[in-house]
């Protein structure tokens, strides 16, 4: 069950992204943007808000260029962009150099292999996209004059001595561990960054999503929120494989879109920010319970079971929640979906394109 294409749940909120943003986003106006990791949960998102804004009229079409390898992303989550005469869809592996007969106007790299479960099974490739696939984009950027985002994580941080995290702490990070071959891959992806940043004065900026989540990820993704959505859907128990003790504090896609697009389009060069909720940090329990209330009734069960997985725990960092100041002082940009909202929002999603592939059969 893989699941992934779009709705008009995605569709509302794009809408309601480029109403809300719209002045910034006449930036995009006639340009170009390369897109990595475009069959992915968050940049396929991003592109069905590109689509949005070029059919908005507020500005000349932004022409978008989306490459990915479907190593973890899927194909049909793009079917509906395929015809349009603004976007193309180049099928490459990143970590091989990418030749583009076009000036870029801004590079979005979020190709990576981005859940525990999968990195931890392609720990190679892992590290390959974050290391000589950044260095392929930020080459490419710095040929074509343009700006850079890039898409780090909260996990280089580890298991945070601050709790909430800011910017200036430096993390806590296991460099031999079972999740070594993302965190370290992605603290020298950023390094990468900073070298381009001071050598050439590139525009890179860098965003950390701290748990986003939201329509359009995978349900067999294996992170914690689509695996408890995914058995909300199907009626069955919400499985832990902890004591469920650990706290996060997620992010609704439509929040950690506008922020990433208010990063790129400003002039932080050389700076890094956290992207995320900071409002409601609560228990991998409590949001069993959240989703079951969600999407009751029936109110279904929560169970704690063992993973078969040795390694499902291994340097899982207990607390997670970001410090936001700084993208709150670069933006007028808050987390606005509450979580009980973000829930009902991907449940009715999931359950829109369950409903269309019934009809389809
Ligand atoms: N979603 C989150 O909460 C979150 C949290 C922290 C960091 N991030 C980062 O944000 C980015 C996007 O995350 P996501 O949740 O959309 O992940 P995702 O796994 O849904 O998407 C990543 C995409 O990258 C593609 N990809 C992987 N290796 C590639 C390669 N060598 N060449 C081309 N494409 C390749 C995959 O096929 C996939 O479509 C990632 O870099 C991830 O590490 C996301």
């Amino acid at each position: 069950m893989r699941m992934a294409k779009t709705s008009s749940v995605v569709r509302e909120d794009a809408e309601l992204i480029v109403t809300q943003m719209g002045d910034e986003l006449k930036q995009l106006s006639g340009t170009t943007m390369l897109v990595t990791g475009s069959g992915g949960f968050l940049l396929s998102y991003l592109l069905d808000v590109v689509a949005q804004f070029n059919d908005s009229g507020i500005g000349e079409p932004c022409r978008v260029v989306a490459v990915d390898n479907f190593i973890s992303g899927v194909p049909e989550r793009l079917e509906h962009l395929s015809n349009r005469s603004d976007m193309e869809f180049v099928v490459h592996d990143v970590t091989k150099p990418l030749k583009v007969n076009q000036r870029i106007d801004w590079v979005i790299h979020g190709a990576s292999i981005a859940s525990p479960t999968f990195y931890r099974a392609f720990p190679l490739e892992t590290i390959a996209v974050n290391t000589d696939g950044t260095r392929h984009m930020l080459e490419l950027a710095r040929q074509g004059a343009g700006s850079m985002l890039y898409l780090s994580t909260s996990e280089i941080y580890g298991d945070p001595s601050v709790v909430p995290t800011p910017e200036e702490y430096f993390g806590n990070v296991s460099c031999t561990g079972p999740r070594a071959c993302y965190d370290e891959s992605k603290r020298l992806a950023e390094t990468l960054c900073m070298t381009y940043y001071r050598l050439y004065g590139l525009p890179v900026k860098i965003v950390r999503p701290f748990n986003v989540y939201g329509p359009g990820q995978r349900l067999d993704d294996k992170r914690i929120m689509p695996d408890l959505m995914s058995a909300a859907l199907d009626g069955e128990p919400l499985v832990l494989f902890s004591n469920g003790t650990a706290t996060r504090s997620f992010c609704y896609v439509r929040d950690a879109i506008k922020a990433m697009l208010f990063v790129l389009l400003s002039s932080a060069n050389g700076e890094s920010f956290n992207v995320g909720n900071d409002q409601e940090e609560i228990s991998i329990a409590e949001l069993a319970e959240r989703i079951s209330k969600v999407a009751a009734p029936p109110r279904l069960p929560v169970k704690y079971l063992t993973s078969s997985d040795v390694h499902y725990l291994t340097d899982n960092p207990q607390r997670r929640c970001p410090e936001l100041h700084k993208l709150k002082a670069l933006a007028p940009w808050q987390p606005e979906v509450e979580l009980d909202e973000g829930l009902a929002r991907t449940l009715a999603s999931y359950r829109e394109l369950a409903a269309e592939a019934v009809v389809c059969k």
